[in-house]
């Protein structure tokens, strides 16, 4: 093989039957990869956290909602969230039941949440506004109320969703108010959930916060305790993002054992008899990914050696935005021009007409050439849930290894006539 740097993918058979070259070649760069395999290993180890009778896993769909994905979680036995109406369509058209569907809204407008009651999912609402909105829209209905412990954590300020400071949640102090808006509305509350944050490595803080959760589940009257179907703890399992320094990985026997005698002992004290979920998006999809990119360009400015690919910050933006590392492998170009056997300090960089376009500085790897393929690990959460039409390029295509190893397109790439599509018939 003409690779430079692909144990990690070699490891996993992570490509099946075809090679990184094969599949550029067949559906062109950039191009989203996903192993079947792998994504049913995250759900299962997920699904074992605790075997609790009441414990599930709510997959998180905004990391990835890519419906031939959603399909594999659900046969794994997962329900989903939705966030937007194109989430909630996204989980139907996999074939998830709407009432198994949670909708964990935040700050959505008459229209959208009508559109959610029409779909007859379960909605979250976040702040007393929402709930006043929902009761007035839907007086006598069923609703979550989404709770802010004052507990966050997370890899960047950007993704911290909890603590006293954020947009997200309705304050313990305001627990009263609720109480009333429920009263007037005559609305069930079928459950309580929160989420603080994305991405931890230790399970600790997100304990402590279910924890703090149960503590506020008790204190609610008795009634409506007995009456609530759902106590969701919400995500941020962190995955190891440094692949070749293998980085440790979370510890999910810890945090299992952790969540399992938390809940079972709040079953058995307080006699609660529905479900406790988790809710990750990230651990499901992200190691299940990898973005392969072109190599079109090199050149070397103020002693810079940038590396010019495809993978502008539209296809994958989470290097930008948060500045969040990503391993790289290289598949070697069809030319086998002789490489200098040190690694060399590398800028990669994508096609958009932004300085900022960068999805790796001054990375340490064997020299990259033009021609060569490029493999973006862990890039299967948040990666094309995230791209755009910036600068008028397209969304990118994608594709699962199925566990026969074989390849098939799960979203084809868009055209021009996808841009033109919503401005037809305008003046
Ligand atoms: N539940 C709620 C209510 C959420 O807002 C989120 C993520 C999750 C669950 C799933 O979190 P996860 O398990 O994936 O950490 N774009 C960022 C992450 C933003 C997460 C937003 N909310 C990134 O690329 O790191």
């Amino acid at each position: 093989m003409d690779e430079i740097r692909s144990t990690y993918s070699d490891r996993l058979d992570f490509y099946g039957r075809q090679g990184p070259r094969d599949l550029a070649d067949e559906y062109a760069t950039p191009l989203y990869v996903y192993n079947e395999k792998i994504l049913r290993q995250r759900c299962r180890s997920l699904m074992a956290l605790s075997n609790h009778v009441g414990f599930g896993v709510n997959y998180s769909v905004k990391a990835n909602s890519n419906p031939a994905l959603l399909q594999i979680i659900r046969e794994e036995g997962l329900v989903v969230d939705a966030m937007s109406p194109g989430e909630l369509c996204m989980d139907e058209m996999a074939g998830f039941e709407p009432q198994k569907i949670l909708y964990i809204s935040n700050n959505n407008g008459p229209a959208e949440m009508l559109h959610a009651i029409a779909h007859g999912v379960l909605l979250s609402v976040d702040s007393l506004s929402q709930l006043e909105l929902f009761g007035s829209l839907n007086p006598g209905g069923r609703v979550l109320v989404r709770l802010n412990p004052g507990i966050g954590a997370g890899h960047h300020a950007k993704v911290v969703t909890a603590g006293k400071a954020t947009k997200f949640g309705i304050n313990l102090d305001n627990l009263p108010e609720v109480l009333d808006l429920l009263k007037k509305y005559e609305l069930e509350l079928c459950g309580i959930n929160q989420h603080i944050g994305s991405l931890f490595m230790q399970p600790d803080a997100y304990l402590e916060a279910a924890k703090a959760l149960l503590e506020i589940a008790a204190t609610l009257p008795k009634d409506r305790l007995h009456r609530m179907e759902i106590i969701d703890f919400g995500g941020g399992f962190g995955i190891p993002y440094h692949k070749y320094a293998e980085e440790a990985r979370l510890d999910m026997t810890a945090l299992g054992s952790g969540l399992h005698k938390l809940i079972s002992a709040f079953s058995s004290e307080h006699g609660y008899q529905g479900r406790f979920l988790v809710e990750p998006g990230r651990y499901v999809v992200a190691e299940c990914g990898i973005l392969l990119g072109s190599v079109t360009a090199t050149k070397e400015n103020a002693g810079i050696h940038y590396v010019g690919t495809d993978l502008g910050f539209n296809t994958l933006m989470r290097p930008v935005l948060y500045d969040s590392f990503h391993d790289f492998e290289i598949y070697g170009g069809h030319s086998q021009a002789a490489r200098p056997s040190t690694p060399i300090k590398q800028t990669i960089v994508g096609n958009i007409c932004e300085s900022g376009d960068i999805l790796a500085k001054d990375r340490e790897l064997p020299q990259i050439l033009v021609g060569d393929i490029l493999g973006v690990l862990d890039a299967g959460a948040y990666g094309f849930s995230m791209a755009s039409n910036y600068n008028q390029r397209f969304l990118p295509a994608e594709v699962l290894i199925g566990i026969d190893g074989q390849a098939r397109l799960i979203r084809r790439r868009q055209t021009l006539d996808d841009l033109k599509i919503c401005l037809e018939g305008l003046n």
